[in-house]
């Protein structure tokens, strides 16, 4: 709402901000005066009972600039207004941003991801953390306007918030049929989903995957879905690829137990592909797309997969297991093989939370990108940066490819602790052929401690979705130049 000016005048550039000031008998800014306030994107004033206006609380929130049409600012500001009130005990919030409809859509964008929270399994709520709004009205001269504007917007935050759900849910709740279910009940939304079971991935070879579920009760699933938004619904596809192991115990090679709660979010790279996939569908992307994801739990047991065991991918390629917790891998070796045979797609790209190693190189906030081509690096950290969810390319390195030889079979699955998430890159590059590929490790931004970004809860981020949008997007306006130019 407000912008800083060099002297720290906030309020001098803020239009809305000198009206409340007048309506308050200056109190806005005496406000400003006695909290610091320069307007920095997301600060807030908060005053309480006004006198001079109708509302219990007036809140001023810096955009940290002068243009009020800044969306991802006014996105953020949104997002901190709606924290701000969201168990305040007020049930309305009115904001007036003075921008235009599509800068609106975007603050309703904010609003909306800001107030996200996973409740089912509280039976009580304290008075004092309970949601107390209900209604949120944006001020906008063509409110017909913003309304269009959110459409492609509201089908982005019911993916972010489709995929939240997903890596919340304990994983007594969401064991890999379960998630399959989850998908399959997106066919309502124009989505085609089919369903593998563990018999029709025997008969195609997928010994890799199954190998990896071999010591769960669950049974393992291969979930294939299907946007045809193409002119041509023939056309070669974009295709992703998720990592959907609903709980990672390590199997055989067991993992400590400080800690191991979290691997309930090791499906969290099929989670952010099927949340990407219902975004393209109710936003009615232009585009043929398609996500197979491999779901299956990864337990200890005396039918369980041991350390040592050689098995045969459906690529034909031969894997020795030296390590029961490599398991993504090796879910992705046949996952990844199935797609690229069946689809043939224009690129393919993965996301898994694959590695440890990729949280020791890059930190909690960025997920690393390898790929083979680099265009297709390029455009999702472009997307990656746009959205607020930023990947960092580290190398294939030649050189460590004998990392991952093995003595007895094709290759092994591990190759030790130097550089894991690259030797991780690696074993799944032989598994992609030709196909222009890229692989996103985000095994620490899928999962959030603290608050960074407001629009961001604790738990769940739902990363990866809006990389995903905003990166098929480039690919759409290509390809409406494309058949302009031809
Ligand atoms: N799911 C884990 C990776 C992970 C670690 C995700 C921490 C999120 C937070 C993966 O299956 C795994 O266990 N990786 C091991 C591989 C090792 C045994 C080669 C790792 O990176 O430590
Ligand atoms: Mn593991
Ligand atoms: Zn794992």
């Amino acid at each position: 709402m407000l912008a800083r000016s060099a002297e720290g005048k906030a309020l001098d550039y803020a239009p809305q901000a000198r009206v409340l000031d007048g309506a308050t008998a200056g109190a806005v800014g005496r406000a400003a005066e006695a909290g610091r306030f320069v307007g920095s994107t997301g600060q807030i004033l908060d005053i309480l009972a006004p006198q001079g206006v109708d509302a219990a609380r007036l809140l001023v929130i810096g955009v940290g600039c002068t243009d009020f049409n800044d969306a991802e600012a006014v996105e953020i500001a949104s997002a901190r207004a709606c924290r701000a009130i969201v168990t305040s005990g007020l049930s309305e919030l009115v904001l007036d941003f003075g921008c235009t409809p599509e800068t609106a859509a975007r603050a309703a964008l904010g609003a909306r991801l800001s107030a996200y929270r996973f409740d089912n399994y509280k039976t009580r709520q304290k008075l004092d953390t309970a949601p107390s709004l209900l209604n949120l009205r944006i001020l906008v001269d063509e409110p017909d306007a913003a309304r269009q504007s959110y459409e492609a917007l509201a089908a982005l935050a019911d993916g972010v918030v489709f995929s939240r759900d997903l890596v919340s849910e304990p994983s007594n709740i969401l064991y890999p049929n379960a998630f399959a279910q989850r998908v399959k009940a997106l066919e309502s939304s124009g989505l085609e989903v089919e369903i593998l079971g563990e018999a029709e991935m025997k008969t195609l070879g997928m010994d890799a995957l199954l190998g990896v579920g071999q010591g769960s009760t669950r049974e393992s699933r291969l979930a294939v879905i299907q946007w045809k938004g193409a002119a041509d619904p023939e056309a070669a596809p974009v295709c992703f690829v998720g990592k959907g192991v609903c709980f990672d115990t390590g199997g055989i090679s067991i993992k400590p137990s400080a800690g191991m709660d979290e691997m309930k979010t090791d499906m969290a790279g099929a989670a952010a592909a099927a949340g990407a996939m219902l975004a393209l569908a109710g936003r009615k992307a232009k585009i043929n797309v398609v996500a197979v994801l491999g779901l299956v739990e990864n337990m200890p047991d005396g039918q369980a997969q041991r350390p040592g065991d050689v098995v045969k991918s459906m690529s034909g390629q031969t894997i020795e297991v030296i390590d029961t917790d490599a398991e993504g891998r090796l879910v992705l070796a046949d996952a990844l093989w199935y797609a690229k045979e069946r689809f043939q797609p224009r690129v393919m790209i993965d996301l898994a939370t694959l590695t440890g190693g990729v949280i020791v190189a890059l930190g909690m906030d960025v997920a690393g990108l390898f790929s083979n081509d680099d265009d297709l690096a390029d455009r999702l950290a472009r997307a990656g940066e746009a959205e607020r969810e930023p990947v960092w390319r580290l190398p294939l390195t030649k050189s460590y490819e004998k990392l991952i030889d093995s003595q007895i079979a094709d290759l092994k699955n591990l190759a030790g602790r130097p550089a894991s998430a690259i030797t991780a890159a690696l074993f799944l590059q032989r598994f992609v052929g030709d196909t222009p590929w890229a692989h996103i490790d985000l095994a620490a931004p899928v999962w959030r401690k603290e608050f960074t970004d407001p629009t961001v809860p604790e738990g769940a981020t739902g990363y990866g979705v809006r990389l995903l949008n905003t990166f098929i997007s480039g690919y759409e306006a290509g390809d409406a130049q494309g058949l302009q130019n031809s």
